[in-house]
Formats: C-alpha cells, structure tokens, sequence
C-alpha cells in the first residue's frame, strides 16, 4: 500500500521533470497523442487510435500522474518526426489502407465534430479532425460533404534550448473527401517549421489563460454580475429590516404582558416554548448531515483558496481534480468531530455514537461512490478514456481507507471527548407532549416553504453558475476566482438570513417542527442547481449522446446533493443560534 503510494510520489516527481524539456539542435522530440472526441461532449474522450490514424507498434500509455488521468489524459506515442530546430516540408506520415468501415468510422467522426488533443513537450494543441460541408445542390443526396484533414502543419516556437508554442493547423487544401465509396488508400502527412521567440519558458502556459481552445474567452458581463448582486443584498437587507421590526413588537409584546400579569392567551412563537428544542425525529442522522456539511464548506473555501492563490493554472492538468480528492480525504476530520460533537451535546453521552460515525463517514462517499460506479462502467462500456483504470480506483480506494476513514474516526472520538460533560441546556423546559400543531395554510407548507428559500439564494449566483457549467461542461475556461469567492460568501449570507426569516415565521404560526426543516430550506438552492441543469442541457449547451448526458446529470445530481448539504449546515446553523437568542430573551415558564 506504502509502496503505491511512494511510486505516486516519484511519478509525480517524473511528472516535474518530464515537462523541464532542454533540446540541443535536431534531438527528437516525443509528440503524444491524448484523445479525440465530439468537441461539444467533454467527457466523452476516446483514445486518439480509436480512430484508424496511421499507429506505431509501440501503443504503450505514457505514465502519468493522478490529475490528468482523472482528467481522462492517456497520452501514446505517434509517428511524428520532429527534431528540434529542424524545419520539415511535407513529409509523408504513413499511406493508411481505410477499410469500408475504417471510413464509416472517421465519417461519424466528421459528423460528430471531433477533435484531438496531441502533446508536444507538455503543451496540448488542438485541431479538428475533418469538417462537414453542405452545398445548395438540386441533387440533395450528393450535397454533403465528408472532409477529413490529411495534412498537419507544426508551427512552433522555440527560446534557446526550449520549446516554447506550439500551433498546429490542418491545411484546408490537403483534406480528402470521404462522401462516395468506401474502403480507399489516404495518404496522411505533416509539416514543422520552427521560429525564433524571446517569450521566456515560463510564460509559455500563459498563453493557455486567454483562450483555451478557439478564441472563445469569456466576455463577461460584469454589469449583470453587479447588478444581481447589488439586488439580492437589498432584499436580504430589507428583509432583515423587517424581521427586526416584527421581532420588536414581539419582545415588547411579551413583556407588556408579563408585566400585567393577566393570564392572557398567549400567541405567537412563545407558545411554542416548550417543543422547539426538542430533538427532531433521525437526530443522529441530522447530525451527520450537518457534520457533513461543516466538512463541504471547509472544502470548499480551500479549494477556492487554493483557486485564488492561482493553483489552477491551466496547464497543470487536472489539478482541481486531485486537489478536490486530497482536501477532501484532509479535511474528514471536520465530519466527524462536528458530527460526533453535536450529538454528544444535545444526546448526551449514551447515544449511539458509533453509529453516528458511520453515518457521516457515508453519507457523502457512498452516493457518490455509487454514481460513479455506475457512470464508469458507462465509460467502460463506451470505451472511453474518461474511465478510470484499475490502478486509480485503487489509489483513490487506498486514501479513503489510509486517510479519509482514520481521519473521520479520530474527528469523532475528540468531538465526543469535548462534548463531554458540555451538555446543552435549552433556555426553555422541553414539554414531554408534544403541543398539536395548527391547521398550516397551503403557502405555509414545508414544500412550498422550501421552494420559497431556495429562491433568493439562487438568483443570487444564478450568473456566476452559467460561467461555471461553461467552463466545467464546455471548453470554456474560468479564471475569475476572486468573484466567485465573493458569489461564495454572498450565497451563504443570503442563505443564512432567508432560513432564519423562514423559521421565525414558521414558529410565529406556531409550527415548531423547524430542526429538519431549516436544514432543508438552506438547502434548497442544491434544488434549484439540479433543475438549472435541465436549462443548460436543453438551453445552452449542445451535449449530446448518452455517455455525455449521463456524466453530466450524474455528477451534477452529487455535486447538488452537496450543495444541498453544504447550504443546508449554513441554514440551521444560523436558524439555531436565532432561535436560541429569540427564546433566551422571553421568560418562559
Ligand atoms: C457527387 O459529387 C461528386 C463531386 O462533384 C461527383 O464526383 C459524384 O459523381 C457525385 N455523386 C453522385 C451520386 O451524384
Ligand atoms: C500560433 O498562433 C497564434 C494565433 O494565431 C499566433 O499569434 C502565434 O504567433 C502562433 N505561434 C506560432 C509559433 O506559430
């Protein structure tokens, strides 16, 4: 296990090395071949010889690191010549023999869009595999064409012993109509020319920073960003105005009639004194969740952290995807002691603990364990590089159980030693009956309450998720870090006043069932994520297939059930520490 972990090291370190290319005149440099697939489907990557490009014998996977292999990277040699410095005209790759269906294969491909991704001294350059024309003909059927890009033209640039850009163009005169017939000999072949550049090598990524694919940058809209922003802290501000004032009345209400002395019929949320600390029904599952939730948010503003502290840069491969998995085998210790420390404090020291730790140390993983299981063995069946390989899974097996799960165990233990001896005293005498709860009119019901909470939070990074589901489901590349910080804190702080307005009215109309409820009604905006996806999918992407279309719903359906849980912990949080205040300052009796 030790030693596994060791070779991930060094292949890291091989990693750093590899990328450190220095080239005397004419050496030979390795161009790879990553993968090809639809350009509208992100996901969706296969292996660059899945289509019948002229191979070498040698088709051996290049090692590489976690992230980019999470990231479906599997770069493979090519027949590629290049030398350093040597300019090459026209050079023949290779005379494929295509078979009907080798043809049929790279017609789909033209049909589909299809892409590659090849990799010349760590620099990934992208081209199209071929294009589609129609021409206005009478004879419809003969008025599409199949054209496939046989000629590739390297540019690149080089500083001193370094390669420093890399172009490559398919030259639109060399392409081979692939409409009529079927099995044909095609000829394939390149050319490089070098040029003299005095860009320094580690400016060499930055190019990758403005446009990532074709010149398809973000313009943002910076004024709508504003502008929501500027709106959804008015209403929260508003809102709480108004909460203050109705909480004003209450409190000079319920001393004016403590003072009188009347035995008047009280109303309102201090009737409900005697139930609203009572502990809801599943606690030790409630304090899961919000465990779990602590855990979430912390990983969450690490990761943006990390993100604001430029981590991300775009050519280190898929190093969102192994900081996501490291901080969040790290942060598991947060589950548990949150977890672990709530349910000692408001169970007392006889519950079920161990339970309790059991339920928090799954009730994350194990949905998405189960997600993506199921969508692997989708990439499997597709043959697609976005499967993860046996030796990954283990890998990522070995830091759940080495790092993840001692993690979450040690988190218990101390949340249940501190709790110790702590219990929580409610301000209020819990009453052994539960008191009837009134007829509740229609808007007032959970459903329709929690719909309600998820309104405002959501409009309030209703922008910012569009930039993001670009850039996450499309070739898009996000960079604004900063803002998506500040959408972060927003979200939480929206989240956090509507809750608390939801959960004092719902006690003013004297339902005192509030515990789960808050939790959902933080949550509530992971709703309104998953639904968004149903826009995006329908409205603002071109995703297609069923690979494509179950990655995304798939992952998008865990990330929400997180966002759920996230927003959710924020919810109760702040709705509990509310309604502690509120029944500490009435007398109750
Ligand atoms: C379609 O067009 C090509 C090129 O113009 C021509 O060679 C071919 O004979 C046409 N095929 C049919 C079925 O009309
Ligand atoms: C690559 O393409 C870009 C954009 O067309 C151009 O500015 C740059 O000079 C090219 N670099 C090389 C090495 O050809």
């Amino acid at each position: 296990m030790l030693n596994r972990l060791g070779s991930l090291l060094l292949l890291g370190l091989a990693a750093l090395a590899r990328g450190q290319g220095l080239y005397k005149e004419a050496d030979p440099i390795e161009l790879y071949a990553n993968k090809v697939g639809p350009f509208a489907n992100p996901n969706e990557v296969y292996s660059f010889y899945s289509l019948p490009f002229c191979a070498p014998e040698d088709m051996e996977i290049r090692r590489e690191d976690l992230g980019p292999l999470l990231k479906g990277d599997r770069p493979r040699k090519t027949l590629y010549d290049i030398h350093f410095r040597v300019p090459q005209t026209l050079k023949q790759l290779c005379k494929a023999k295509l078979s009907e269906a080798d043809v049929k294969k790279f017609r789909q491909a033209i049909v589909d869009d299809y892409y590659f991704e090849l990799m010349l001294d760590e620099l990934p350059i992208w081209g199209y595999v071929g294009e589609l024309e129609t021409r206005a003909v009478l004879d419809t059927a003969n008025a599409t064409r199949y054209y496939l890009f046989t000629h590739l033209d390297f540019s690149i640039a080089y500083n001193a012993d370094r390669v420093i850009e890399v172009n490559v163009s398919a030259d639109p005169l060399q392409r081979v109509d692939l409409g009529q017939g079927g099995a044909r000999e095609v000829s394939f072949s390149y050319s490089v020319r070098w040029q003299a550049t005095d860009v320094a090598f580690g400016d060499r990524m930055s190019r990758y920073a403005q446009s990532s694919f074709l010149p398809q940058s973000f313009e943002i809209h910076w004024l709508s960003i504003i502008n929501s922003f500027v709106l959804v802290l008015l209403l929260t501000g508003f809102l709480s105005i108004i909460l203050m004032r109705v909480l004003k009345n209450d409190f000079s209400r319920y001393a004016a009639a403590e003072e009188e002395e009347e035995d008047e019929e009280e109303t309102g949320w201090k009737l409900v004194h005697g139930d609203v600390f009572r502990l809801p029904p599943a606690f030790s599952a409630f304090c899961a969740y919000v465990g779990t939730g602590a855990q979430l948010l912390s990983l969450v503003f690490f990761m943006l952290v990390l993100a604001i502290m430029n981590m991300f840069y775009p050519g280190n491969r898929g190093s969102m995807n192994t900081a996501a998995l490291v901080l969040y085998a790290l942060t598991a210790g947060t589950a548990g002691f949150v977890s672990a420390h709530m349910f000692g404090r408001f169970y007392g020291p006889d519950g079920r603990w161990a339970w309790n730790l059991l339920l928090s140390a799954t009730l994350f993983p194990v949905p998405l364990l189960c997600m993506f299981c199921f969508l692997n063995t989708i990439a499997i069946l597709y043959e697609s590089q976005a499967a993860l390989p046996f030796g990954t899974i283990m890998v990522i097996l070995v830091i759940w159980l080495l790092v993840t799960l001692p993690l979450t165990i040690i988190g218990g233990v101390l949340g249940r030693n501190t709790a110790k001896g702590r219990e929580f005293t409610p301000p209020c005498r819990v009453n052994k009956i539960p008191r009837e709860i009134p007829p509740i009119p229609w808007y007032r019901t959970p459903v329709c309450q929690v719909f309600m909470a998820g309104f405002l939070p959501f409009s309030a990074i209703y922008i910012e998720l569009h930039y993001i589901f670009a850039s996450v489901w499309g070739h898009k590349l996000y960079t604004l870090y900063g803002i998506l910080f500040i959408a972060f804190v927003m979200l939480l702080i929206v989240t956090a006043f509507i809750t608390i307005a939801l959960t004092y009215f719902q006690l003013a109309i004297e339902d005192h069932r509030w515990w789960w409820r808050s939790l959902f009604s933080g949550g509530s905006t992971g709703f309104f994520v998953f639904a968004y996806c149903f826009f995006y999918y329908f409205g603002r992407s071109s995703m297609f297939g069923f690979m494509q279309t179950s990655f995304f719903f798939g992952y998008m359906l865990v990330a929400s059930y997180a966002a759920f849980i996230m927003l959710g912990t924020i919810g109760f949080a702040f709705s509990f520490i509310f309604v502690r205040r509120i029944y500490s300052a009435v007398k109750c009796d």
